[in-house]
């Protein structure tokens, strides 16, 4: 090779910001000369607190390029970013794009370099939940389908991968007709290692709020089958209240800027009521990720829908109950680190109630040993 690989790092949505925080680590350090990094921030999550603030605490080299698309329907959102996206293609001064995860941002990274036979590199390869209800199932299948490297975080991913056909023939050179399946392990496993004793460090937000460790529950609720449907929106609150009421926990919920749109629209009356009158069920606004991560440390349990924050909970050893019918991640529950509750009050309260006397078994590390991005490097510079 005679001069490094010039990659554009598409992200744009607060996990996938995140996730990259390791990569570009990676990229800056231990491939540093080999890989060169552009970022283009489509825009999609604008809020102080659900993007710059990443920027700041995780050493993410500041975007070169901002779409400022801004929210919309997902036809609007995505048509924008592709434009986008295409426009600074054109220009061919990358020699591939690195996309992460499922949101709508990946999907437009995807298409917009699939089209003008730009290579994909897709960290999160080969999850799936088998529900095409989801737009990110729609989004991460799309993205596979037009990726040359599929880095996949787990085995299950790998074998999901394998039953749509890809064969992975990682020994030829990789095209998006036949491109290289790699088992790296999760690049959030590097994160969460990585940023832990910072977090312990500088991460305030346990004092501030006056929570004591173990004496309290994480909650993260954004999912949209969750928020946008008053049934499931009301019944989780419902059992969410009555748990507090029950256990003598504090609850704290960094709440979601969708979440909250929602909440005032579709709580019912005497929901928001007990809300208001429970002055220890925390509603604040979306944390930072040091913060986060000194939640989910200091959590007896987390209650969640988010796919990031799942794992993360079982990265600090503590229980995960999950607000949906299904997961990607599987070995959690297979291993009962998790259970799923959807948005069933009893599911939930008897996940809560067991996890709380009887704690989880100790597990061997399930999502890899830390070094994700590192051979990501390593793949990408050996077969580009
Ligand atoms: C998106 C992803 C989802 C991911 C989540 C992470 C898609 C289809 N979904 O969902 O997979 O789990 O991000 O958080 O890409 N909003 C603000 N300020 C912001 C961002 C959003 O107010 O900075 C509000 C807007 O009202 C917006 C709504 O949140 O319409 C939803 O945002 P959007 O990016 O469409 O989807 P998310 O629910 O955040
Ligand atoms: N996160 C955060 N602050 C919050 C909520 C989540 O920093 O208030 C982090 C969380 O620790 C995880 C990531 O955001 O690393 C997960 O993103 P999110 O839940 O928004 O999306 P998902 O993972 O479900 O796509």
């Amino acid at each position: 090779m005679t001069r490094p690989l010039r990659i554009l790092t598409v992200i744009g949505a607060r996990p996938q910001i995140i996730k990259a925080a390791a990569m570009s680590r990676a990229i800056a350090t231990y491939a540093k000369g080999r890989i060169v990094e552009s970022l283009l921030h489509t825009g999609q999550h604008y809020d102080a607190n659900m993007s710059q603030v990443f920027f700041d605490e995780l050493g993410i080299p500041s975007a070169d390029i901002n779409l400022n698309v801004g929210s919309g329907g997902h036809g609007a959102m995505t048509a924008r970013m592709i434009e986008g996206i295409e426009q600074v293609l054109l220009k061919k001064e990358h020699d591939l794009v690195l996309l992460y995860g499922d949101t709508n941002s990946t999907l437009a990274g995807a298409v917009a370099a699939a089209k003008l036979h730009v290579p994909v590199a897709h960290v999160e390869a080969g999850l799936r939940s088998f529900n095409k209800r989801m737009p990110e199932e729609v989004n991460r299948i799309v993205c596979d389908h037009c990726s040359t490297w599929l880095f996949c975080p787990t085995d299950t991913a790998v074998a999901n991968l394998r039953r749509e056909g890809f064969t992975g023939a990682n020994d030829k050179k990789p095209s998006a007709d036949l491109p290289h399946v790699v088992q790296c392990g999760d690049v959030m496993y590097d994160n969460s290692l990585y940023f832990a004793s910072i977090a312990k460090e500088r991460s305030t937000i346990l004092n501030a709020f006056g929570l004591r460790e173990n004496g309290f529950v994480l909650v993260t609720v954004h999912r949209d089958n969750n928020t946008d449907d008053p049934q499931r929106l009301n019944d989780i609150f419902r059992t969410l209240l009555e748990l507090h009421a029950r256990h003598g926990l504090d609850f704290v919920l960094p709440v979601h800027p969708r979440t909250r749109k929602m909440m005032d629209t579709l709580l019912a009356a005497d929901v928001k009521v007990t809300l208001k009158n429970s002055a220890r069920f925390l509603l604040v606004p979306p944390a930072g990720f040091l913060d986060m991560i000194a939640l989910e440390s200091g959590a007896r349990l987390v209650i969640t829908d988010s796919g990031g924050v799942q794992k993360e909970a079982y990265f600090f050893g503590k229980p995960g109950v999950v607000l949906r019918p299904e997961t990607e991640w599987v070995e959690l529950v297979q291993h009962g680190q998790a259970i799923l509750a959807d948005a069933d009050p009893a599911r939930i309260s008897a996940g809560f109630e067991g996890f709380l006397r009887d704690g989880i078994p100790a597990v061997a590390p399930l999502f890899g040993d830390g070094h994700a991005a590192e051979r990501i490097c390593d793949e990408l510079i050996r077969s580009w």
